[in-house]
Formats: C-alpha cells, sequence, structure tokens
C-alpha cells in the first residue's frame, strides 16, 4: 500500500497517491443558470466557459444571450456503467432545441482492476433533438459546439496537462506544460486527443476529458483571443455541416486520485465497458505473440531488394537465412515494397507482376509464413470503384478514393487470406481523414468507414493494425475490437528516438490496444543499407519492443541479424516472452515534462510487471537517456499493493536491495547504449530461507507469463514452465543473498515442472 509514510518520508520528493483530507474528491457544480465548474479536494480546478452551438450559420451562445434556456429537467437510471443522474438543460438554438446534459454517474466497482474506490464521474452530452443545419466552421480547427468548455485561467494551484495529439497514436503532437491561458498549447482540432490535467504538490489527482462516443466526429478546439478568448472546448468537429434528427455526443470527464497512469487506465475501463470492447482479439492476435521479419521504412529491405534479385527471391532469401541461423520468425510484413510507388495511391492491392514473379500465393506456399499486409491509401484510380468499373461504391475525392461498402472489405480480405494475410495493416489513417472532405464534413462516414473495415476484417478472422493513426481513430477502436495493435511513434529509421513509446504507451494502454514501436536492427552496421544510417541502439530497441508487448519484429539485412540478442525476446519457437501489460513511463516523467523544475526524471523512466495473481508480482524497471541520477520508491513506479519486494540489476542478480518506499532505487548512469535494467521479486521465505525467484535471467522479460505457467509456494518453490520441445530454461533463485540457476530441459511436449529444493526440474 501507499501509505501514510510515503507520504511522510519523501514530501519533498513528491511521490504517489495523497491522502484524502476529508473533503470531497471531486465535483462538478452546476448552477442553475447553466455554468459549472470542477472542484477536487475542495479546490476549484476548472470554471466553466459559454455554453454554445453552431446553427444556421450562426453562433449561439450563452455569453451574449443568443442561446436561449428553455427549460431544466432531472431524471435517473442505470446503464452498464452504473447508476446515473441527469441534469439537462434545453437550448434553443435559431431552428434548433439541443439538449446539454449533465450526468454523473456512480460506476459499478467491478468495471476496475485497479483497486479504485468507484470514483464518480460526469458525462456531459449534447443532444440535438430536432438536428440541426448550416453548422460548419470556418475552420475544420473548430467545434461546432462547445459542451464542456472551460476558460483557461491561471489556477490557485499549480496544475500541469498532458495533451494527446497528432498522427501515430497521438505520439507526434504530445503536449505538456502548465495550466494558464500563456502556456497552454495543445495540437488541437482534427489531431487533437483526450486532455489530462494533473496537480503538482499532491500528485495523486488527475482529470482526463475526452469524448465518449461518436469518437470520429468529435474534437477538442482551444480557442485564443484571436477567435474570441482563451477557452478550451469539446463538441462535434467543425466541419460537419448538419447534424440528424436525434445525435447524442458525450464527453467524459474523470477524475483519478492515484496518479496519471492508473487514472488513464480507469478512464479506458469505463469507456471499454461501454463499448463493449473485449481483450479476447489482442490475447490471441498471433502477430503480437510471435518473432516477425519486417520491411517497414527504416528496414535494410524497405524499397530495395537485394541487390541484382527481385522481392520474391530476397524473401526467400530471407527465409533460408533464419532457418540457417536458427531464428525463429513466425510471420513476414510486407510493407511498401509491395508497390512500385505508393504515393499516388493503391489501385489494386496487389503486388506488381515484377515484385513477386510467382504471385503472392506461390510465395506464402513456399516460406509457409503468415502475412502481416501493408496498405497506405485508395487512389482516384483503383479498379475496385464503380466510377473505374469496379463493383464497389467509393467516394472519390481529388486523388484519393475512399470505399462505403462493408461488401468490398469483405471480399478484399477474403482473397488476400488465400496468400496468407493474418492481419492488414491500415497506413495513412490521419493523411486520408483530412484529404477525403466528407470525411470532414459528415457527421457519421468516418466511423463508418472504420466500422466496415473492422467488420470486413472480422468475417474473415483477422485482426487490424492502425499506422499513422490520429488519436479519433484509436477511440474509435473502442468499437472495433478487431483493432489490436497500432503504432505509438514515428518510423523507425536506425539511430533515432523512436523507441521513446513511455508516454504514448500510457494511451494505448488505457484503450486495451498493444502499441508497437516499429521494426528494428540486432547489428549496428549494416553495410549498403539505403539510408546511409547506422543503429548504436540494438539492445536498447529489443527490450522496448519486448516490453511493449506489441509486435516484435527484425528488419535486418541478410547476414546482420544477431541471434543472441534476438533470442531475449523470444522462446525457441519465437513465442514472445512479454510482461502482462506494456511499459509506460512512471508519473513523475510526465511531470517534468510538465515542470522543468519538478524532481521527476530528467529522461526515460518507465515500468511494468508479471502478474501471476495474488502476491506473485514480478516488476520491470527501464530506465535510458536519463540525465543525472533518479531515485525512485514503489509507489513512484506503480507498484501499490505490491509485496514486500527486491530489486536487482539485470546484469548482476546477486546485487540484491529492498525496494520499499523508505529504502528507494537510485537510477544513474542510464545512457541509450547503457541502458538501466532492473528486476523486482516478492521476498519470499522457504524453510527459513530468504528466496527470490529471479527467473529466466537471459530474457528481457525474466517471469514472462508466457513461460511460467504456476508458481506454487509452500515448503518447496514449484514453478510450471512451458515452451518448445526440449527447449532448455535456465531459471535462476536467489537465496540467502546468493544468486544460481536450476537449469531446466523441457519434455517433448514443451512443459516442466521445476522444484527450488530440489533443484531440478521434471519435462513433459
Ligand atoms: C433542416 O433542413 C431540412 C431540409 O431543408 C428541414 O426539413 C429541417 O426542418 C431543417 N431542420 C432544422 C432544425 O431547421
Ligand atoms: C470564424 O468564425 C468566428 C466565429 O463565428 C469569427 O469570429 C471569425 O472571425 C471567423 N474567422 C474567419 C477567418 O472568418
Ligand atoms: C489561435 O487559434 C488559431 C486557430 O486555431 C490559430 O491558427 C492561431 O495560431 C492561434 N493563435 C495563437 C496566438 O495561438
Ligand atoms: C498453394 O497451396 C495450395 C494448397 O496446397 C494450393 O491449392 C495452391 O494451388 C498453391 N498455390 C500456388 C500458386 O502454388
Ligand atoms: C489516374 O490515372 C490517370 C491516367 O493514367 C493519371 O493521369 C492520374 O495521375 C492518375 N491519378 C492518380 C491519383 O494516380
Ligand atoms: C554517408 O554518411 C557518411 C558519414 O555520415 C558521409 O561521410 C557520406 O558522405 C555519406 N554517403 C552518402 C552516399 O550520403
Ligand atoms: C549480440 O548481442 C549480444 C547480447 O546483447 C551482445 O553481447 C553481443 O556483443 C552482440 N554481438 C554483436 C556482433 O553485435
Amino acid at each position: 500500500m501507499c501509505s501514510m509514510a510515503c507520504i511522510h518520508l519523501f514530501l519533498t520528493l513528491l511521490l504517489c497517491a495523497a491522502v484524502s483530507e476529508g473533503k470531497q474528491e471531486f465535483a462538478v457544480n452546476v448552477n442553475s443558470d447553466g455554468t459549472y465548474n470542477v472542484v477536487v479536494q475542495g479546490d476549484v480546478w476548472l470554471k466553466s466557459a459559454p455554453t454554445f452551438f453552431r446553427v444556421d450559420g450562426q453562433v449561439f451562445s450563452s455569453a451574449d444571450g443568443s442561446l436561449k434556456l428553455v427549460k431544466n429537467t432531472q431524471s435517473s437510471g442505470v446503464d452498464v456503467i452504473g447508476q446515473w443522474e441527469a441534469n439537462s438543460f434545453l437550448y434553443q438554438a435559431g431552428s434548433s432545441q439541443i439538449e446539454a446534459s449533465f450526468v454523473q454517474y456512480t460506476p459499478d466497482p467491478s468495471i476496475f482492476t485497479y483497486n479504485n474506490p468507484a470514483i464518480p464521474f460526469m458525462l456531459f452530452k449534447q443532444r440535438y433533438i430536432n438536428g440541426a443545419n448550416n453548422t460548419a466552421s470556418n475552420s475544420t480547427a473548430f467545434t461546432i459546439s462547445g459542451f464542456p468548455g472551460f476558460l483557461i485561467q491561471e489556477s490557485t494551484i499549480p496544475l500541469g496537462y498532458l495533451s494527446y495529439g497528432g498522427l501515430m497514436f497521438g505520439f507526434k503532437g504530445l503536449m505538456a506544460g502548465q495550466w494558464g491561458p500563456s502556456s497552454f498549447k495543445i495540437n488541437d482540432g482534427i489531431e487533437g486527443g483526450p486532455l489530462t490535467i494533473f496537480d503538482r504538490v499532491k500528485t495523486a489527482n488527475t482529470l482526463i476529458i475526452s469524448p465518449a462516443n461518436r469518437f470520429m466526429s468529435s474534437s477538442i478546439w482551444r480557442q485564443n483571443s484571436s477567435t474570441g478568448g482563451d477557452n478550451v472546448y469539446w463538441g462535434t468537429m467543425g466541419g460537419v455541416e448538419d447534424v440528424p434528427v436525434g445525435v447524442e455526443s458525450s464527453f467524459i470527464l474523470f477524475c483519478g486520485n492515484q496518479g496519471i497512469n492508473k487514472a488513464m487506465v480507469s478512464w479506458g475501463q469505463i469507456l471499454k465497458q461501454w463499448h463493449g470492447r473485449t481483450e479476447q482479439y489482442v490475447k490471441s492476435d498471433f502477430t503480437l505473440n510471435y518473432l516477425a521479419y519486417g520491411t517497414d521504412n527504416g528496414a535494410y529491405y524497405c524499397y530495395r531488394p537485394e541487390e541484382g534479385k527481385n522481392y520474391q527471391d530476397t524473401v526467400l532469401d530471407i527465409k533460408s537465412y533464419m532457418v540457417q541461423i536458427g531464428v525463429p520468425i513466425r510471420y513476414m510484413q510486407y510493407d511498401v515494397t509491395w508497390y512500385t510507388d505508393v504515393h499516388p495511391g493503391v489501385v489494386t492491392w496487389s503486388s506488381p507482376p515484377g515484385i513477386f514473379p510467382n504471385g503472392p500465393q506461390w510465395l506464402y506456399n513456399k516460406t509457409e509464413l503468415p502475412v502481416f499486409g501493408y496498405n497506405p491509401f485508395w487512389s482516384s484510380n483503383t479498379t475496385y470503384a464503380t466510377a473505374n468499373g469496379g463493383k464497389y461504391e467509393f467516394v472519390i475525392d481529388g486523388p484519393k478514393a475512399l470505399p462505403l461498402e462493408e461488401r468490398f472489405w469483405t471480399d478484399l480480405l477474403a482473397e488476400a487470406r488465400e496468400w496468407g494475410l493474418f492481419v492488414y495493416e491500415q497506413d495513412y489513417l490521419g493523411t486520408e481523414f483530412e484529404a477525403i472532405n466528407k470525411l470532414l464534413t459528415d457527421i457519421d462516414l468516418g466511423r463508418q468507414w472504420l466500422t466496415q473495415m473492422g467488420n470486413g476484417a472480422a468475417k474473415n478472422g483477422l485482426t487490424i493494425q492502425y499506422c499513422m493513426s490520429l488519436p479519433r481513430h484509436m477511440l474509435q477502436s473502442l468499437e472495433i475490437p478487431v483493432v489490436t495493435q497500432a503504432r505509438v511513434s514515428h518510423d523507425n529509421r536506425p539511430n533515432t528516438d523512436n523507441w521513446k513509446i513511455g508516454v504514448s504507451s500510457i494511451f494505448a494502454l488505457s484503450l486495451g490496444i498493444a502499441p508497437y514501436k516499429d521494426n528494428f536492427w540486432t547489428t549496428s552496421v549494416q553495410p549498403g543499407n539505403g539510408y546511409n544510417l547506422s543503429e548504436p541502439h540494438t539492445s536498447l530497441n529489443a527490450v522496448v519492443a519486448t516490453l511493449s508487448t506489441g509486435p516484435v519484429g527484425i528488419s535486418d539485412m541478410i547476414g546482420g541479424t544477431n541471434k543472441t540478442l534476438i533470442m531475449k525476446s523470444v522462446n525457441a519457437d519465437g513465442l514472445i516472452l512479454k510482461p502482462s501489460r506494456p511499459a509506460t513511463a512512471i508519473d513523475n516523467r510526465i511531470r517534468r515534462m510538465a515542470w522543468s523544475d519538478f524532481e521527476g526524471p530528467d529522461g526515460e523512466v518507465w515500468s511494468t510487471y508479471s502478474d501471476f495473481g495474488g502476491d506473485n508480482k514480478y516488476g520491470i524497471i527501464l530506465a535510458a537517456d536519463l540525465q543525472g541520477s533518479y531515485t525512485m520508491t514503489p509507489c513512484m513506479a506503480g507498484y501499490q499493493g505490491f509485496p514486500n519486494s527486491m530489486v536487482f540489476p539485470a546484469n548482476n542478480p546477486n546485487k540484491i536491495q529492498p525496494l520499499t518506499d523508505p529504502q528507494p532505487l537510485t537510477m544513474s548512469g542510464c545512457t541509450m547504449t547503457d541502458f538501466c535494467l532492473f528486476y523486482v521479486s516478492p521476498v519470499l521465505t522457504v524453510n527459513g530461507e530468504q528466496v527470490l525467484i529471479q527467473g529466466e535471467l537471459d530474457k528481457w522479460v525474466p517471469m514472462s507469463p508466457q513461460r511460467v505457467t504456476d508458481i506454487n509456494i509452500a515448503d518447496d518453490i514449484t514453478i510450471s514452465l512451458t515452451g518448445a520441445a526440449h527447449e532448455t530454461v535456465s531459471f535462476w533463485f536467489n537465496a540467502d543473498g546468493k544468486s544460481s540457476p536450476v537449469t531446466c530441459t523441457l519434455g517433448a511436449g514443451g512443459l516442466a515442472t521445476l522444484s527450488f529444493t530440489a533443484g531440478s526440474c521434471r519435462g513433459v
């Protein structure tokens, strides 16, 4: 538990969940005139901005009285989230009647995995009772409605913010800083995403505001003095021309009291519950479980086959090389290599004759490797469109096109299964959204596009990866559970910081999407590469990919794979040995981004863990590109509720030390080349001896649920292991301060039971 003791001892380090001082945790106080404010533990955090709706070519606002309050009503009920009470204000805006409701929820505690109390939250609902015409704003960056909206003012207590925005799951336009009119800058409009506001002193309270439905048509707008004042609004995106009768757009305001990571996860749990997003597709996705070979931008064989050979022979040579060195790649990602040039868009989704001369099915038969297939956007010349003599309706807009029928996806993907497609990768999602004008003006088309694609994939037993997505696409995937994974950083050109996914992974984790860092090289120098670059941080890329829980894919030249390195990520079958959840940046990293003088790490410090139930929780801490040193308690790592544990560096299992709030971990000298990796194990007592289970220390994740299937602690410690037939596993324990391995050979069935006291293992 993160107790009072931690607060008292480390008040200056500003750690963990603050204790409630008997004040109400969180409230939205609504006045009879429809104004409101947000109070967190007795402090007013936010005050309402005027409510507005744009209708009949005009703005109707409560600021100048043009928005007329008709009546105020109360109602209540119960739904899949829990009990709610609504306070609704009916407005007349020109010829439209629009209801703005404050819906206070008391969620069912079973929704939350963290032992959060059922924290009440607020939903802001805009309901267009008779629809609205001529609503478009003069910029797609604005919104046509503003509810909720808040004044951007200096606050009485210091507040910071984190705003996801832009391409790659909100990675590219990520902003953090201080709340206030001169410092609050975000990527808003079409690029905008969830906004997180947190306090500096208590370091526990976190507000998250985002759309709760109609994700593709909802935006955040940071209004400024040139457009009417410093306000931040949520509403329907600025380009929408009319709103059909009965449309209801909701925005959630969630307040967590256990820090930023945990608030994001709880916020995501509410949204997942609402939209029925299940994790079954993520869990069973082959490509999230096995090692890949990739040809994406940054890969050695992106845009270039082997010298003097075609792509087909290059693929066959890659496969032979992997077999020869014994690296168990289990599928191939075919990227732009498929096309001669993607930039005008895809005409027919197949490779031109010169690429795979015998056809993709022949190649699939030959390699027996499933395919992860890439697709950018459709050309106006696409042969599938009725306008070009094809069978399916498309919208054609300039050089690009957008399919309008689910049948199209069902047929396209059914055909692709014949050549081994397992996962469909949709790239350029943001570009497509902003290029097809109808996606910006029609309130329903964006959702229709993505749900049709998702249904087509689901019917064919396929899953989807999103790439170059905006936050709205990712939020939309709450309704499309076959979207299992998404890129969370820019492309992996060698020697770039594409590995810095700790903050974007929080957003992915909260939605239940596996974050993908892109493929990487396993040796530094790969002569003849198209980038004229080398990769000095091969190990860092490998550990980040493995801790992400997303795909792990290598993209080396033939002859350039470091088997020792890549085998740290997987078992002998190529099964990824990953933790229970993605590694994410610790809260104090984000606070340090917001306040440069905050005592958080000046660099990347992330944490994750493997959870085997009960007290069997094994932590992993990664620090890299860290200036100076940083001291962290288990609370700060997000390990509230973990048992009494010890920590040791990955490269020295004998160097154990307690990890408790009074005995924190100090990290220093953590660079990109020599990053710091620590493992955390519960302290066990077996026959009077202090024992730590340290696990398989030649892997990045020594205690992975993909390897360890059961842990039984009594007079002995018995561990059930799984893996490839006859695979050897070197499994470490620390007994009374001294570490040593038990070597275990799995049986023909790929199973074994290991006994700590006997120091032996029985394979089955
Ligand atoms: C919107 O326009 C349609 C078609 O002209 C009309 O039938 C409808 O009444 C209008 N709605 C409102 C709210 O003005
Ligand atoms: C856009 O609309 C707003 C509000 O209606 C107005 O204040 C602003 O001047 C307009 N901007 C332009 C460039 O027309
Ligand atoms: C104000 O907002 C407009 C529209 O979003 C933007 O173009 C402009 O750069 C902003 N101005 C400032 C000073 O931030
Ligand atoms: C690939 O294998 C399947 C199943 O054996 C077979 O039906 C198909 O004809 C093969 N395709 C090619 C192009 O060789
Ligand atoms: C479509 O084809 C025409 C005729 O070949 C060509 O001029 C045009 O550039 C193509 N459009 C795109 C987007 O590739
Ligand atoms: C490749 O990089 C090296 C060192 O950065 C540089 O000297 C050389 O000119 C580059 N070669 C090309 C073809 O760009
Ligand atoms: C391969 O990786 C291992 C483990 O990280 C490392 O010790 C070794 O130096 C690497 N070898 C090469 C050639 O990069």
